[in-house]
């Protein structure tokens, strides 16, 4: 079997590695394009060498720029590799940019190519239509042959939708395949040293969902909840490059002297961080599970989630919305009382076998027609 992977952001890359890595294992050929939406060594070069990732076989080299012209670009060069390659599945990941527009190439040559496309991660939903990664979810899952679910949630989602049948398999969680791999190697790291903290003495956050960051006043909002948080423990703020410019372009950097800032960290770096903390405070999706897996308490920094099997059955707790200071001070109290009280166990399926139970879900899959 001939697969091409695609790979674009930063939260695609914990993805990707242990599919690649199934792949491998079980004998089938892999592609892997990289689209280039995220381009610096800290976003993109360092996973690939931590993850063991392989050196992309194609690099799109879209760089930043508007969701429209991003996607487009991303169309235009990933028409050519596909045709050239013509696998006989494309495995896209999570719900960015480059996950929508590879997945609207491919079932525009469905014909020329008699290709099936296969998304990881299907049918998770925050319903909230202003978010793009919902529209990349709702998009990529209505064209794609085969969804490949990482919590059982997904399923209902997904049936909402009129998407049912054999199409949709139960896989489990694929990033928490990497999180089991990388733990004892993050443990094993002077991390928790270098950075002078003490495990469960200190909180980490991060923060770049637009929501969050490309309003003045939200973002205000935010980074005066983590200061009231950091007058009881150390808040450890490693910050993505859209939340380091607008910091900038709003004149809010006085907001960060009570935290400790950081450059954006590698996969290791920030699983240490992330596993060690008392309690940990972010907007980013794959935190939410990751903190469940760990056994972390979370505090989700949205108005809603599209994981929230990571509060039915994880560590997560939601910020009451609007965000205020106080509001935030108040979420992060409760959710460290609540998992001190009884951690719950990992949801189903989030077991670091995920990537094989994808690869068998490819090779017994029988695509339904679309034409
Ligand atoms: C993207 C994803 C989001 C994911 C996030 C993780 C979409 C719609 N959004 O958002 O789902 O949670 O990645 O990081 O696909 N930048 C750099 N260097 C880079 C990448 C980005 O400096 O390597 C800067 C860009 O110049 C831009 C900003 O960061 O100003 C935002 O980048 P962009 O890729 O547009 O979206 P993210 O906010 O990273």
């Amino acid at each position: 079997m001939k697969v091409l992977v695609v790979a674009g952001a930063r939260p695609n890359f914990m993805k990707v590695a242990p599919i690649l890595r199934a792949l491998d294992a079980a004998g089938h050929e892999s592609v892997l394009v990289h689209t280039g939406q995220h381009y610096d060594s800290a976003m993109s070069d360092t996973f690939f060498r931590e993850l063991g990732i392989k050196t992309p076989d194609y690099h799109l080299g879209v760089g930043t720029a508007s969701h429209a012209v991003q996607t487009a670009r991303i169309m235009e060069a990933f028409e050519p590799v596909l045709i050239k390659v013509h696998p006989q599945w494309l495995v896209v990941v999570g719900d960015v940019n480059s996950t929508m527009a590879t997945t609207l190439v491919a079932s525009k040559l469905r014909t020329e190519t008699h290709m099936h496309i296969a998304h990881v991660e299907a049918g998770l939903r925050s319903y909230d239509w202003r978010m793009p990664e919902e529209v990349n979810r709702v998009i990529t899952d209505r064209l794609a042959d085969l969804l490949l679910t990482p919590s059982e949630d997904a399923a209902a989602n997904l049936a909402a939708e009129g998407i049912t049948g054999d199409k949709v398999s139960f896989v489990g969680n694929v990033m928490i395949d990497t999180l089991m791999l990388q733990l004892p190697i993050a443990r094993a790291t002077d991390t928790l040293q270098r950075l002078g903290l003490r495990r469960r003495n200190y909180v980490a956050a991060t923060l770049h969902r637009p929501s969050n960051v490309d309003d003045p006043t939200a973002l205000a909002a935010v980074l005066d909840g983590l200061a009231l948080v950091a007058d009881s423990l150390p808040v450890v703020l490693p910050l993505h490059p859209r939340t380091v410019k607008n910091i900038e372009r709003f004149h809010l950097g006085a907001k960060l002297t009570p935290l400790t800032v950081l450059e954006p960290l590698g996969y290791t770096e920030m699983l240490a961080l992330t596993d060690s903390a008392q309690c940990v405070l972010t907007d980013s999706g794959g935190i939410q599970e990751e903190t469940t897996a760990l056994g972390v308490p979370c505090v989700t920094l949205r108005e809603q989630t599209e994981r929230p099997i990571t509060i039915s059955q994880g560590t997560n707790h939601m910020a009451p919305w609007p965000l205020t200071p106080r509001g935030i001070l108040g979420a992060y109290a409760d959710s460290v009382a609540a998992v001190a009280k009884a951690t719950p166990p990992r949801p189903a399926g989030w077991d670091g076998h995920a990537s094989e139970r994808i690869v068998k879900a490819l090779e017994k899959h029988r695509p339904v027609k679309h034409y």
